[in-house]
């Protein structure tokens, strides 16, 4: 009886992130160590009290990175799928990240002072006119894999994995 529960309760589980996936258009692959690591190599200086938004934080890896990173920077990290949310809220060992299960494109974007983000082409494309309505000048992004259509990045960089992996890099003027 148990292992048939256990089983119905796994199945719930995996119905619901795949549900999600298909919904939003992409599964919440984590960023792997290596190009985590990369990116946090190249990351900008951020003054302090600023705010890191990430978008689409999946099971929470990069904001842990970036909290870590930015100890005096407040992380919001925003992710819809309800089980990735849950499980990044549950082990967050980090004072300074906030999770919240929502959309991000119902976000508003102004008080950012960098973003990341790892989507894939449609997500950048639905992103990319509210980045443009709302971000301030002096704004990073950094989005791993996928480059805003039509931008020209300030920077390319590529991580040092199998796949050389680019990692875009924007500064709004
Ligand atoms: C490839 S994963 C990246 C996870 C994490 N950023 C990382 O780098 O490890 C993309 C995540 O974006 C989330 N996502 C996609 N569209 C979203 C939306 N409109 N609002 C919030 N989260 C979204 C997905 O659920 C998924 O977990």
């Amino acid at each position: 009886m148990i292992e048939i529960l256990f089983l119905f309760f796994l199945l719930m589980i995996i119905g619901n992130v795949l549900w999600y996936s298909w919904r939003f258009g992409i599964t919440p692959t984590p960023t792997s160590r290596k190009v985590g690591k990369s990116i946090i190599d190249i990351l900008p200086f951020i003054k302090e009290d600023q705010r890191i938004y990430e978008l689409g934080s999946g099971w929470g890896t990069m904001s842990f990175a970036l909290a870590t990173h930015y100890p005096q920077c407040e992380i919001y990290a925003f992710e819809i799928s309800p089980i990735p949310y849950f499980f990044s809220k549950l082990l967050n060992g980090r004072k300074n990240i906030l999770y919240a299960r929502k959309d991000f494109l119902s976000v508003p974007l102004r008080q950012a002072s960098l973003i990341f983000c790892y989507l894939y082409p449609g997500a950048m494309e639905s992103l990319k006119e509210k980045l443009q309505n709302e971000l301030q000048a002096g704004t990073w992004i950094i989005t791993h894999t996928f480059a805003i259509r039509g931008w020209i990045p300030n920077k390319i960089f590529h991580a040092n994995d199998l796949y050389n992996t680019p990692i875009y890099i924007y500064l709004i003027k």
